[in-house]
C-alpha cells in the first residue's frame, strides 16, 4: 500500500501555492450539495484535500459573501476540521454502535498501541493519521476499519494490529 500524499515542510513554492489555490477553488465551485454555505464549502475542501489550508479561508469567505472572521468561526467550531496536511496514510476505526457492540474497543486499543498513540492524531514520524469514525457505512461487517479508504470488515484486534503493522512496514521511509 502506498500514498502520494507527502507532508509539506518549510515554505511552499509559488507554483505549489497556485495549484493549492486552484484545488481549493475547484472544491468550492464544484460542490454537489443543494445548499452552498460556508460549512458546505469547508467540508468540500476537507473532503478533497484532507485539511483546510489557511489559503482556503479567504476563498470561502469571498465565495459565500462572508467575512474571514465568520469563516474562521465556523471552521474552528467543528473539531473534525484539521488545519495542517494529514499524514501519508490514514487509518480510521469505527466506534459507532454496531461496531461497538462487537468489539470495536479492542480493535481501537490494538491499533492505538501499534501506532504509539493514545487517541486521534498523527504518529510522530507523520506516517499515519489515526481517526475515529462514527459509522463507516458497513455495519453488517462490524467491526470495521479503513486504511487509506479501503475497508476491512469483521476484523479482530489481532488482525487490525497486523494490518497497521504491515502498512507501517510497507511505507517506511516514503514519508520522511
Ligand atoms: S457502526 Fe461501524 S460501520 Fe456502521
Amino acid at each position: 500500500m502506498s500514498s502520494d500524499v507527502t507532508p509539506k515542510i518549510g515554505p511552499t513554492p509559488d507554483s505549489e501555492k497556485q495549484s493549492l489555490k486552484d484545488r481549493i477553488n475547484n472544491a468550492v465551485r464544484t460542490q454537489k450539495r443543494p445548499t452552498v454555505t460556508v460549512l458546505s464549502s469547508l467540508l468540500s475542501i476537507e473532503d478533497d484535500l484532507g485539511y483546510i489550508p489557511k489559503e482556503a479561508i479567504s476563498i470561502v469567505a469571498e465565495y459565500n459573501n462572508s467575512t474571514i472572521n465568520e469563516v474562521w468561526g465556523v471552521a474552528s467550531f467543528y473539531p473534525n476540521f484539521r488545519f495542517d496536511p494529514p499524514s501519508a496514510n490514514t487509518v480510521e476505526v469505527c466506534w459507532g454502535p454496531s461496531c461497538h457492540l462487537v468489539g470495536a474497543n479492542d480493535v481501537i486499543k490494538s491499533v492505538l498501541d501499534e501506532l504509539g498513540l493514545d487517541g486521534e492524531g498523527d504518529t510522530e514520524d507523520k506516517g499515519v493519521t489515526f481517526k475515529f469514525n462514527t459509522c463507516l457505512g458497513a455495519c453488517p461487517q462490524a467491526p470495521v476499519m479503513s486504511i487509506n479508504h479501503r475497508m476491512y470488515g469483521k476484523i479482530s484486534a489481532k488482525q487490525a494490529k497486523s494490518y497497521v503493522s504491515a502498512l507501517r512496514e510497507n511505507t517506511k521511509g516514503s514519508h520522511s
